[in-house]
C-alpha cells in the first residue's frame, strides 16, 4: 500500500514530504507514516537535519475530521508528535497554504518553522466545537505566550505569515521554492551549530485572572451558546499550572471530551453539509459553468443594491438598472452609504470604497445589458411585472446569457415561460442584506439547464456565499419552513403569550432573533403583502397569521414605525412591551373565540414552532424540493439564524428522535387545528421505523450510486 509520507535524504538532510490530496488532512495513514519516519530517522546517524513539508495546495489543514466521532485508528497524533519532537536532529517545518488545527500542532512539534509568504496559520477548532488535541494548548502558549495563544484558540481565525512571525509562531517568512528555502535554512542552522530546540522545554508566564475574564467575555459574545471557549481556557491554564506531561494528559481528557459534546457533533455535521450542498445528482464535470464576468441587476432598491455590492466585493462588474435617474441615484447613494458605514467600522478603506463603486454602474436602459452574462431581477413581487421584464431581457440579452429572478414566492416556471430561453432561467434568492448574508437559494425550474445550475454554484463560491439547490414551490426551502414556524408564534400571541415570551424562548433555544422581532425588523407589512398576493396558500383557520393583520391594520409596521409586536424609541432597536398591541390582540382573540391562557411555557413555544418547522422540512424532502436534510440545515444556519451548535432543524430532529417530534405534532393536532398539524408522511414512516433523516438520506444516496 502506498504511503502519503515519504523521505528523501540528500547531503545529510532528510526531507519528509506529506502528500495526501486535497488538503493533507491528518489521516491514520499520515500518522503511521510520520511515526515510522521519525523512528527511522531517530537512529540514522548519517542524517544531520530534518525538513518536514507538504505537497499540493496546502500544508496539513488539520486532523481528518471525518474520523471524529467514531473509532479513531492508532497511532494518536499527540503520541506521534512526542516521538517526532524528540528527534536528535534539528527539525525545520516549512508551511504553505492553510496550516490549520492539527497541522499547526505538527509544526509546533518541529524545532524551527518557516513559512511561505502567502501561508496562513490558525486554530479553527472552536468553530467545530473541539479543543485542539495534539498538544497545541500546551505548546502554543510556550511559544507565543498564554494570551496570544488563548486569543488564537478563542478567535478561530487564521493569521498571515508576517503576523505569525511577529507573534513568534514562525522564525522566517520565505518566498520562492519552499523546499529549497527549507533545505537552505537547515544547512544554515547546521553551519551555525544549532541543534534541536524543543517547545516543550519552554516556560509559560501565567495569564492574570482579570485578563482571562476579559477574553472569556469576548469569546462568549463571539460563540454564543457553546462551551468550547470555556474548555479552551481550562486547557491553556494547564500550560502554566502543570508540568508539560500533566498538561498533555489534561488536554487529552478535555479534547476527547469536547469531541463527544452534542455541539461538536452538530458543527461537524455542518462542516460536511456545507461542502456537500454543491453536489447535485445528474450534474457532472461535463456541465461546465458558463463564463460570468458582467452582471446586470434590475431594481436598485435594498435587494438590488445589496446584490450589486456582493458582486463588486468579489471584483465583478454590475450594472444596476432602474426606471428613472432619480431612483437610480437613490439606489447608488444607498450603496455608497453602506460602504461608508464599513469604513467607519474600520472594515475597509476609503480607497476600497472607490474601487468597489467603480465596478457598479447605473443605467435606465435595458440596452446596457446586451453584454451581460447574467442578469438578476430584483423588483417587487408582481408576476405581471416580472413576466414583462423577462420578455424584455430575452429580447436584449445575448444568447447564452442567464436570466435569474430574486423572487421569494412566485412560480419561476411561469417566469421562465415568458422567455424563449426557459433553459437559461432560474431563481437566485438572496437574503437581506445581500452583501452580508451567506445563503443563496439556487432555484431550479422544470426546464433549467444543468450548466446553468453549475454556473450558479460556481458563482456562489466566487462571491463567498453558500448556494443551496431548491425546486420551485411556494417559499422554496427557507420561507416555506418559516411559514408554520411563524404561524404558531403568531397564534400563541393571540392565545395570551407576550411577544417577549415567545421570542425569548426561541432565542434561548439558539435562534439569533425571535421570529416576532424578525417581523418587526423586516416590516410587518412585508408578510401581510405576501399573504395577500397568495390567497391560495392560507388556512381555513381564522387565527392564521391574524396577529400580523391586527398590527398592520393599525399601521404598526415594526421598527420603521416605532411600533409593532414591540415598541421602539426613535433610532433604537431595543424592544419594549407594546401594551396597546397586547390589548388589541386580546380583543381580537375574544372576537375569534380563542381561549386565552396564562400557561404557555417556553417548552410549548419551542415544540410548536420548531416541530412544525421540522414537519414541513420532512415534506420538502419527500417532494424532492431539497436534495438532502443537510441542505435544509445549511439553509437554516446560514440564512435564518438557527444556531450552528444545534446543527440545523433536521439534525436537531434526529438528535431528539423523530418519535418525539411526531408525538408533539400529534399532541398539538388533537388540541388545535388538525389540518395545520397533519404529520408529514415521511416523518410518520421514519418515526415508526425508529429511523432518522440522516439514515434515510444515506440509504437514498447509496441506492442511487
Ligand atoms: N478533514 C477532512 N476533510 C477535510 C478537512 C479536514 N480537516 N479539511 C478539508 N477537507 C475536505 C473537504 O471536506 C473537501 O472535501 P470534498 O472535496 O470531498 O468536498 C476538501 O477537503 C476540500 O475542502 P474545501 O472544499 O473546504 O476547500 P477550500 O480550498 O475551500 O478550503 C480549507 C480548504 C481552508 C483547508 C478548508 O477545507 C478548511 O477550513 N478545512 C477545515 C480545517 C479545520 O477545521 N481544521 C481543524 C481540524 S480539527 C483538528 O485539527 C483537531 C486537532 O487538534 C487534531
Amino acid at each position: 500500500m502506498s504511503t502519503p509520507v515519504s523521505i528523501q535524504i540528500e547531503d545529510g538532510i532528510a526531507v519528509i514530504t506529506i502528500d495526501s490530496p486535497p488538503v493533507n488532512a491528518i489521516s491514520a495513514a499520515i500518522r503511521r507514516g510520520l511515526l515510522a519516519a521519525s523512528e527511522q530517522l531517530a537512529t540514522d546517524t548519517s542524517v544531520k537535519g530534518v525538513v518536514l513539508l507538504c505537497a499540493g495546495r496546502t500544508f496539513m489543514a488539520g486532523a481528518d475530521i471525518s474520523e471524529f466521532g467514531g473509532f479513531m485508528p492508532p497511532p494518536e497524533l499527540r503520541n506521534v508528535l512526542t516521538v517526532f519532537e524528540s528527534l536528535p536532529q534539528p527539525i525545520v517545518v516549512a508551511l504553505h497554504g492553510t496550516a490549520l488545527g492539527g497541522g499547526v500542532e505538527v509544526a509546533l512539534a518541529g524545532h524551527y518553522r518557516i513559512a511561505d509568504k502567502g501561508a496562513k496559520l490558525g486554530f479553527p477548532e472552536v468553530t467545530l466545537g473541539i479543543v485542539p488535541g495534539a498538544v497545541g494548548t500546551q505548546r502554543l502558549p510556550r511559544l507565543i505566550g498564554a494570551e496570544n495563544a488563548l486569543k488564537m484558540f478563542l478567535d478561530g481565525k487564521a493569521v498571515g505569515a508576517e503576523e505569525a512571525k511577529a507573534l513568534g509562531l514562525i522564525d522566517e517568512v520565505v518566498e520562492g521554492d519552499l523546499r529549497t528555502a527549507a533545505v537552505d535554512y537547515t544547512k544554515k542552522l547546521l553551519a551555525a551549530g544549532k541543534g534541536p530546540r524543543r517547545v516543550r522545554d519552554l516556560q509559560v508566564a501565567p495569564l492574570s485572572e482579570e485578563r482571562i475574564s476579559e477574553l472569556r467575555a469576548q469569546a462568549r459574545k463571539q460563540h454564543k451558546g457553546v462551551i468550547t471557549p470555556e474548555l479552551d481556557i481550562l486547557a491553556v491554564r494547564a500550560s502554566w499550572e502543570l508540568p508539560f506531561e500533566q498538561g498533555l494528559a489534561l488536554e487529552r481528557a478535555i479534547s476527547d471530551g469536547s469531541l463527544a459534546t452534542p455541539e461538536s457533533k452538530a458543527m461537524r455535521h455542518l462542516f460536511f453539509a456545507e461542502r456537500e450542498v454543491a453536489e447535485v445528482p445528474g450534474i457532472s464535470k461535463a456541465d461546465a459553468p458558463r463564463d460570468v464576468k458582467r452582471i446586470g441587476i434590475i431594481g436598485s432598491g435594498t435587494m438590488g443594491g445589496g446584490i450589486a455590492m456582493a458582486f463588486a466585493n468579489a471584483g465583478i462588474h454590475a450594472t444596476l438598472i432602474d426606471i428613472d435617474q432619480a431612483a437610480l441615484e437613490r439606489g447608488l447613494a444607498t450603496v455608497r452609504k453602506n460602504y461608508d458605514a464599513s469604513v467607519k467600522r474600520g472594515r475597509m478603506t476609503a480607497a476600497d470604497v472607490e474601487q468597489r463603486m467603480s465596478l457598479i454602474v447605473g443605467s435606465t436602459s435595458y440596452d446596457s445589458l446586451k453584454d451581460a452574462d447574467l442578469v438578476i431581477e430584483a423588483v417587487f413581487e408582481d408576476m405581471g411585472l416580472k413576466k414583462k421584464i423577462f420578455a424584455e431581457l430575452d429580447r436584449v440579452c445575448k444568447p447564452g446569457a442567464i436570466l435569474a429572478t430574486n423572487t421569494s414566492t412566485l412560480d419561476i416556471n411561469l417566469i421562465a415561460a415568458a422567455t424563449k430561453r426557459p433553459q437559461d432561467v432560474l431563481g437566485l434568492h438572496f437574503f437581506s442584506p445581500a452583501n452580508v448574508m451567506r445563503l443563496l437559494e439556487i432555484v431550479r425550474t422544470d426546464t433549467t439547464a444543468n450548466d446553468v445550475v453549475a454556473t450558479a454554484f460556481a458563482l456562489a463560491k466566487k462571491i463567498r456565499k453558500i448556494g443551496v439547490l431548491s425546486k420551485v414551490c411556494f417559499g422554496f426551502i427557507g420561507n416555506r419552513m418559516m411559514d408554520p414556524y411563524a404561524r404558531e408564534a403568531q397564534r400563541m400571541v393571540l392565545e395570551g403569550a407576550t411577544p417577549a415570551q415567545v421570542d425569548s424562548a426561541l432565542e434561548g433555544f439558539g435562534m439569533a432573533m425571535g421570529i416576532l422581532a424578525v417581523f418587526d425588523m423586516a416590516g410587518v407589512d412585508v408578510g401581510v403583502k405576501v399573504r395577500a398576493a397568495n390567497p391560495d396558500k392560507g388556512s381555513p383557520d381564522p387565527t392564521f397569521y391574524r396577529a400580523d393583520q391586527v398590527l398592520y391594520g393599525q399601521g404598526w409596521l415594526g421598527q420603521k414605525s416605532g411600533k409593532g409586536y414591540y415598541k421602539y424609541e426613535a433610532g433604537s432597536r431595543e424592544r419594549h412591551p407594546h401594551e396597546e398591541a397586547l390589548k388589541l390582540l386580546a380583543e381580537e382573540a375574544q372576537k375569534l373565540g380563542v381561549a386565552r391562557r396564562s400557561d404557555i411555557s417556553a417548552q410549548e413555544v419551542l415544540e410548536r414552532c420548531i416541530y412544525s418547522m421540522i414537519n414541513e422540512g420532512a415534506r420538502i424532502l419527500e417532494e424532492g424540493v431539497a436534495l438532502r436534510p443537510g441542505d435544509i440545515d445549511v439553509v437554516y444556519t446560514s440564512g435564518y439564524g438557527f444556531a450552528r451548535w444545534r446543527g440545523g432543524p433536521m439534525f436537531y430532529a434526529d438528535q431528539i428522535g423523530l418519535d418525539t417530534v411526531l408525538a408533539g405534532i400529534q399532541k398539538y393536532g388533537k388540541r388545535f387545528n388538525a389540518v395545520d398539524w397533519t404529520p408529514a408522511p415521511l416523518l410518520v414512516k421514519l418515526a415508526a421505523e425508529g429511523s432518522s433523516f440522516t439514515a434515510w438520506a444515506a440509504a437514498r444516496a447509496k441506492s442511487a450510486s
